[in-house]
């Protein structure tokens, strides 16, 4: 499979996509507090789905035949949990917590795809710190979105950031190419050398999305065959993005 760049026309329904993304997570981010359960918001992005006509990029999802299918329209991650956490009615939220919100979805055939990580209440200094590290090493990477680069700009860029605070990044688990599927190539890495792989190209949209951790990148899959938590049991952090280079720069689809 290769890359397939993509038109303003096909940008623009992207962006559609992604807008719906970021109004889910907006939701989520407002239900963010002690006391609520993951499966609470879970309950409130499926209504907007529904209010909206949009579809579920997760639900069902199914990349691999010995994989059971994802059975949420989010992934909700809480602390140690790196991505791929499932919403459940046992999760309450409790002070010092950070939870990872991951939501995509598709309209008119497009997808978006896009993920935060919220601080519950009052959080340790280190937790606020990994936060704004991950986020921050995004908006790094969202630079490198520029003709003439290459792809491991960006992920160099996520790795350097974070690892200048003492963090690890994920190395299981990448970014992605996005468009009419939610996984296209290439695979984005959080990591690596600068100035290597694909140059980068007007029309080229990516998922980019730094998984970080407070502690090792070694990580394990729970039983229920989806839940990535870090060995260690440190906490973990998580920010995706969906961007397109355009002439005037990175586009971020994902953010209104
Ligand atoms: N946003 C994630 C990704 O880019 C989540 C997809 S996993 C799913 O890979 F099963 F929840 F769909
Ligand atoms: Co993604």
């Amino acid at each position: 499979m290769h890359v397939r760049l993509k038109s303003p026309k096909e940008i623009a329904k992207l962006r559609k996509a992604n807008l719906v993304v970021s109004d889910v997570l907006d939701i989520c981010q407002e239900l963010a507090r002690p006391g609520v359960t993951t499966w609470d918001m879970e309950v409130a992005a499926r209504q907007y789905l529904e209010k909206v006509g949009a579809r579920s990029a997760f639900f069902n999802y199914q990349p691999a035949m010995d994989m059971s299918p994802y059975p949420a329209v989010l992934c909700t991650s809480v602390n140690s949990k790196v991505v791929h956490g499932i919403p459940s009615r046992d999760e309450v939220l409790v002070e010092g917590d950070i939870l990872s919100i991951d939501f995509g979805a598709f309209v008119e055939g497009y997808c978006g795809d896009a993920a935060r990580t919220f601080p519950i209440g009052k959080v340790s200094e280190t937790a606020a710190l990994l936060i704004d590290a991950t986020r921050d090493s995004l908006d790094k990477a969202i630079e490198k979105m520029v003709s003439g680069n290459r792809l491991s700009d960006v992920g160099h860029a996520v790795q350097s950031h974070v690892e200048g605070f003492g963090f690890d990044v994920i190395r299981d688990f990448v970014g992605h190419g996005i468009g009419r599927q939610m996984h296209e190539p290439p695979q984005v890495p959080n990591f690596g050398s600068p100035g290597r792989g694909l140059l980068l190209q007007t029309g080229l949209v990516l998922a980019i999305e730094p998984m970080v951790t407070e502690g090792s990148h070694k990580v394990e899959i729970l039983d229920d065959g989806w839940t990535v938590v870090t060995r260690d049991g440190k906490l973990a952090c998580h920010f995706e993005h969906s961007v397109a280079i355009t002439e005037d720069g990175p586009l971020v689809l994902s953010r209104r």
